[in-house]
């Protein structure tokens, strides 16, 4: 595996590349989601290129950049038992100029849901997605179905600016009792740690009562919130919403339900599929 810092670099390898190239961004601090989703790229092409980078332009300013878990050298060794070919490693000058003006902003898709609570965090997205697809180039890139939303607002962004890129999304991996992989878990106080299990207990049950006929969106959201909150989690958003343009679920055969809660200070999020098979 080779480690590449600067654009330049990245670029002159890239150009001697034969064959498709798969794309893995990433904030670093990895687990089993982010080996799954370089194992699927794998499978998609010759060369698999991963990016660690914790974008700051994607926290709010009261959100947890200066505290979002870093282990630059444990995450190396993982993407190379991974079949990493490329890791790069950027600084966040050599990504941001300080007098960049340019933004890359999807609208509708992200207005609601992580959209509404987090105000420039999908613009913070599709801005430093865009700049790493320029960068790197690849055929196919891979996203975590568990940010349901960005991987939406991705798929429309390579649509409507023409990115020749294929955009495939990744089952969520889970831990043994259901928590949904994130690297925010690590951050997770250990009776919180045990309670979060209620965010994919509450999906689950809205599941079972979707597959027993209810199709109200708001008693679907109600059954969440109820495991939810006995659990002592904070909701910041329960949404049931249809699953291609994220507005509220009018009823009909196809729904998701994103969830966002607070575990303490920890921000969480997880969805379900109402109308897939029950994967959890
Ligand atoms: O999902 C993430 O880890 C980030 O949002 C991404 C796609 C790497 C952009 O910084």
């Amino acid at each position: 595996m080779i480690i590449v810092n600067s654009i330049s670099k990245l670029r002159s390898l890239r150009k001697e590349l034969e064959g498709e190239v798969a794309f893995v961004p990433t904030m670093g601090a990895l687990h089993e989601g982010h080996l799954s989703l370089m194992s699927e790229a794998k499978k998609h092409a010759q060369t698999l290129i991963v990016s660690i980078f914790v974008n700051p332009t994607q926290f709010g300013p009261n959100e947890d950049l200066d505290t979002y878990p870093r282990d630059t050298e444990g995450d190396s060794k993982k993407c190379e038992s991974a079949g990493c070919d490329i890791l790069f490693l950027p600084s966040v000058s050599e990504i941001y100029d300080d007098n960049a003006k340019t933004e890359v902003s999807v609208a509708s898709l992200t207005t609601n849901l992580c959209g509404a609570k987090r105000p420039g965090h999908f613009n913070g997205v599709t801005t430093i997605v865009s700049k790493l697809f320029n960068i790197v180039q690849p055929d196919v890139a891979v996203f975590g179905k568990k940010d349901y939303q960005q991987l939406a607002v991705l798929r429309r962004m390579v649509k409507d600016l023409n990115f020749p890129i294929r955009i495939i999304g990744s089952p969520t991996v889970r831990e043994s009792d259901g928590l949904a992989k994130s690297s925010r878990n690590l951050k997770l106080r250990s009776d919180y740690r045990k309670s979060a299990v209620a965010l994919s207990q509450g999906l689950v049950k809205a599941h079972k009562a979707f597959e027993s006929g209810e199709r109200k969106g708001a008693t679907l959201e109600q059954i969440v919130k109820d495991e939810v909150e006995t659990a002592g989690l904070v909701p910041d958003y329960i949404s049931c919403v249809d699953p291609d343009t994220l507005e509220t679920y009018e009823g009909g055969e196809k729904a998701l339900i994103a969830i966002a809660i607070f575990a303490g200070e920890v921000r969480l999020i997880d969805n379900i599929e109402l109308h897939e098979e029950l994967a959890i």
